[in-house]
């Protein structure tokens, strides 16, 4: 990846998925220059002097960072992954009320510094917590966003490919709506390479089956809780899906990414952030209102609108 020069990242809280994004960036040169900010001075900067560390082996990017949101001067782009993570077994949703306060005490003194700066909400539940946001900033909603279903939807390409026998890059397949328990597949969408799933020949083995893709939805929705049941958090997959989408941002890529973004009218849902492939460029992310959905493939989504549109107006009382 050629580095954009003089392009800035600040990744906002210094935990493990933090770190992991300001590492992924820094291996990946997603940005020229890396900030990691956090309110636990020591915590801050022993993660940035442990990254800053290994630069040698990691091309131009340089990193910096601390407890005082100075650090995030000049950002073009801003991702926030401060707040409570999962514990075993607990929803994303159940973050929602901690960590909308966080981000709403955060939201402003960052603004100050970075008035330019696209931002990426990663903290969870990000697709409720962007909405949020975007009504807390009043910033245009191409402007705040969701690193969203990237991650579902890697997770999905990686199971898919596995099972195919190609390489995860040439699944074309997403994961939509919330990134979270109601996120489902684009099954109506989903191709190897230019082949419907469902009549897909793999080299070894029967094509796959409607029940084995249903088992696959299934195991791409509780990843993260399988991960976090072993160690404790998820953090290496985060931090390069987000790595990913800042790429796109500062080479103005306008690549088709599944994150989540405030709707109006998309299908006749509005007023939501959820997942749909959007184009992602320098002037951040706008859903493309041409994705076509089946006829259950739309009832899931309006599924997954309610199910945040609900929680949404709790935190807002
Ligand atoms: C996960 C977290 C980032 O899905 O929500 O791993």
């Amino acid at each position: 990846m050629s580095v954009i020069e003089n392009s800035k990242l600040t990744v906002v809280g210094a935990g493990g998925v933090g770190s992991s994004v300001a590492y992924a960036a820094l291996i990946r040169g997603s940005a020229r220059h890396v900030a990691l900010y956090d309110i636990a001075t020591e915590k801050v900067e022993a993660e940035v002097l442990d990254l800053a560390h290994g630069t040698q082996f990691t091309g131009t990017s340089d990193i910096i960072g601390g407890s005082d949101v100075s650090v995030a001067e000049g950002s073009h782009v801003v991702v926030i992954t401060a707040g409570a993570k999962q514990r075993p077994g607990q929803t994303r949703i159940e973050l929602a009320g901690t960590n909308a306060n966080i981000l709403k005490s955060m939201l402003p003194q960052l603004l100050e510094v970075a008035p330019n700066a696209i931002y990426v909400i990663v903290t969870n539940p990000c697709d409720v917590l962007t909405v949020l946001a975007q009504e807390a900033t009043g910033l245009p909603p191409e402007r705040i966003f969701a690193s969203g279903t990237v991650l579902d939807t890697s997770r999905l390409r990686w199971l898919l490919g596995r099972r195919a026998g190609v390489s995860t890059s040439s699944v074309h397949a997403y994961i939509v709506g919330e990134h979270g328990d109601t996120e489902f597949p684009l099954w109506s969408k989903t191709t190897i390479g230019t082949v419907p799933i469902l009549d897909w020949q793999p080299a070894e083995g029967d094509p796959m089956t409607v029940d084995e893709l249903d088992q696959i939805a299934v195991d791409v929705r509780d990843a993260a809780y399988k991960v976090i049941q072993g160690k404790g958090a998820t953090n290496y997959a985060i931090g390069l899906s987000s790595a990913r989408i800042v790429e796109a941002i500062l080479h103005d890529e306008h690549a088709v990414m599944p994150v989540s973004t405030v709707l109006d009218d998309f299908h006749g849902v509005s007023g939501v952030a959820l997942s749909v492939p959007s184009i992602v460029s320098a002037s951040g992310a706008v859903a493309i209102r041409e994705t076509q959905f089946s006829a259950s493939e739309l009832g899931l989504f309006r599924r997954s609108a309610d199910a945040l549109r609900e929680v949404a107006d709790s935190l807002r009382g």
